[in-house]
C-alpha cells in the first residue's frame, strides 16, 4: 500500500511516500533561509513559498519512489493545527490530487504525525505509551492508550520548548532556528556560572512553562554573564524541566515507554538526560523529528489505512485539539 503524505503546517513543505508502513521517500523544502532575517516565520511568505514548490516536490517524490501517481492507494495531508494560509496549500493540493485520481483522501492531525514519526523504525512498538511532542510550536505530553486514542496529560502554559530555544538564541545574538545554535554554544560554556532556576519546580501536574526561562536569559545577558555559560545553563534547565515532567508522568501512569518527538527531540543533552532515567525511549530517525510529509503518511498508515474514509469535506483548521481529530 502506497501512501503520499503532505505537510505544509508551518514553514517547511514536506512530501513523503510510505509503502506498507516503511518510509521510502521524505523530501522537505526548507524555508529557513527565507524567514531567517525576520527572526521568525512570516505567514504570508510561507504560504506563497509552499504554493511555488508543492507540485514540483510531489513530482520529485513520485520519481524518487519509482511510482506513478495513479499507483498511489491513499493521499494524506495535515489538516491542522498550524498557520491557516500555509496549511491550506498542502491540504487543498492533497484533496485535489486525491479527487483527480479517484483515491481516498485522509486528513491527519499534525501532532499525530509527530507521534508516529518516533515509530518509523520500531513498527513492533504498540500502545500504551507516553508521547512527548516538543517542537517550535508545541509542547504536549500525551498518554496514547491505543492507536488513535490520545489523552492529553499536560502542555505548555506559555511558550513551546523550541520557541524558548529560538527566543533565547535571538537574545544571545544567535541565528534561527535557535535550538541547534544554543546546543553548540552550550558545549563551550559552564552552566554552574549562571543562577537560573528550573521552571515549575515542585508542581504536582504535567504542565510545562518556558517563558520565565526566556526572561531569565534576558536578565542574565543584562548582568553580563558569558553567552556560552548562559546557553549552557538555559539548556540544562530546559532539559531538566522536561525530564522532570516526563519521569513524573511515567511514574504516575506506570508506563515505561516514551516517544520523544518534534525538533527539540534532536537535542543531545535532552536525549542523554532522559536516557539516564531508565525509561524505554524512542526518538524519530534523522529527518523525521522536524516537520515532514512522511510522518503524515505514517500516521495515516497507523490510524486509517485499514478502513480509509474519504474526508474531502473536512475543512483545514488552524486550531485543532488532538482528541477531536476525525
Ligand atoms: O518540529 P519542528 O520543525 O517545529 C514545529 O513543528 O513547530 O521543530 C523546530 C524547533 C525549533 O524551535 C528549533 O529551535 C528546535 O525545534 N530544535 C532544537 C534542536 N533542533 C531543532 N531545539 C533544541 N535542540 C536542538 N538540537
Ligand atoms: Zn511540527
Amino acid at each position: 500500500m502506497w501512501i503520499l503524505g503532505i505537510d505544509t503546517s508551518c514553514d517547511d513543505t514536506g512530501v513523503g511516500l510510505v509503502r506498507d508502513g516503511t518510509v521510502v521517500v521524505n523530501l522537505v523544502a526548507s524555508q529557513t533561509l527565507l524567514h531567517q532575517r525576520y527572526g521568525g516565520v512570516v505567514p504570508e511568505l510561507a504560504s506563497r513559498e509552499h504554493t511555488q514548490v508543492i507540485d514540483g516536490l510531489v513530482q520529485q517524490a513520485l520519481e524518487e519512489g519509482g511510482i506513478e501517481a495513479p499507483a498511489l492507494d491513499l493521499i494524506a495531508a495535515t489538516r491542522g493545527p498550524g498557520l491557516i494560509g500555509a496549511l491550506l496549500v498542502g491540504y487543498t493540493y492533497g484533496k485535489g490530487l486525491a479527487f483527480a485520481l479517484g483515491k481516498p483522501f485522509v486528513a491527519v492531525h499534525h501532532l499525530e504525525g509527530h507521534i508516529y514519526a518516533a515509530l518509523a523504525e520500531q513498527p513492533e512498538v504498540t500502545p500504551p505509551f507516553l508521547a512527548l511532542i516538543a517542537s517550535g510550536g508545541h509542547t504536549h505530553l500525551f498518554e496514547v492508550r491505543s492507536w488513535g486514542n490520545y489523552q492529553l496529560l499536560g502542555a505548555t502554559l506559555d511558550d513551546a520548548a523550541g520557541e524558548a530555544f529560538d527566543k533565547s538564541a535571538r537574545l544571545l545574538g544567535l541565528g534561527y532556528p535557535g535550538g541547534p545554535q544554543i546546543e553548540q554554544l552550550a558545549r563551550q560554556g559552564d552552566a554552574r556560572n549562571v543562577p537560573l532556576g528550573v521552571p515549575l519546580q515542585g508542581q504536582e501536574g504535567f504542565a510545562f512553562s518556558f517563558s520565565g526561562l526566556k526572561t531569565a536569559v534576558a536578565r542574565a545577558i543584562e548582568k553580563g554573564y558569558a553567552p556560552a555559560d548562559i546557553a549552557a545553563r538555559f539548556q540544562q534547565v530546559a532539559v531538566e524541566h522536561i525530564s522532570q515532567v516526563v519521569t513524573r508522568a511515567a511514574q504516575r501512569t506506570g508506563l515505561t515507554t516514551v516517544l520523544v518527538t518534534g525538533g527539540v527531540a534532536q537535542n543531545a543533552a535532552l536525549q542523554a538526560h532522559l536516557r539516564a532515567s531508565g525509561l524505554r525511549l524512542l526518538f524519530p530517525p534523522r529527518g523525521l523529528a522536524t516537520d515532514n510529509g512522511a510522518m503524515i503518511a505514517l500516521a495515516a498508515w497507523r490510524t486509517q489505512a485499514q478502513h480509509p474514509q474519504n474526508q474531502l469535506e473536512l475543512p483545514a483548521a488552524a486550531y485543532l485539539p488532538l482528541n477531536r481529530t476525525a
